[in-house]
């Protein structure tokens, strides 16, 4: 019997930590693919690896530029420490900072908001290349102006 019961909630574990690393990774057919974007991380830094990959999967051409000083980065780009996370990219001139999934780069380039770029600050649980726990924090993409100042561009609450 409880043989039984390990089976089953093992087999929970497998199947929501798969859904959990798929969720990220639907395709957008209809949005242009091979979209250039550079990637400013540290090499020691996995999780920036992981968001690479997940833009990688949602059809982005990566220019991978990994560097020891993100503190110069993230002063250049005008992210300041309450926008900040780890990586630091560039596309079409606006500036993503963190793990924004790659929707919301795509909402980004077609919408063309008049902002410096979108943030998801810290590193929460749960988004594109911070799946390992399992845990899924609510959390918000920013959007910020040239004085740092933010406003919400797309609220996961459940996701
Ligand atoms: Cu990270
Ligand atoms: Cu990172």
């Amino acid at each position: 019997m409880l043989y039984r019961v390990l089976i089953v909630l093992i087999s929970n574990i497998i199947a929501s930590s798969a859904f959990s690393a798929g969720v990220w990774d639907k395709s957008i057919a209809d949005l242009p693919q091979n979209q250039k974007i550079t990637v400013y991380r540290s090499p020691t830094c996995s999780c920036c690896g992981l968001w690479l990959e997940h833009l990688t999967k949602n059809g982005f051409e990566v220019n991978d530029i990994k560097t020891t000083d993100m503190q110069t980065v993230k002063q250049k780009y005008g992210v300041n420490g309450e926008l900040a996370s780890c990586h630091t990219a560039v596309v079409e001139g606006y500036v993503v900072e963190g793990h924004v999934p790659a929707a919301d780069i795509r909402k980004l380039l077609q919408e063309k908001p008049s902002v410096i770029g979108i943030s998801v600050p810290k590193m929460p649980h749960g988004t594109p290349g911070m799946e390992m726990s399992g845990r899924k924090e609510p959390f918000s993409v920013v959007s910020f102006d040239k004085d740092g100042e933010s406003q919400s561009f797309t609220d996961y609450l459940f996701y």
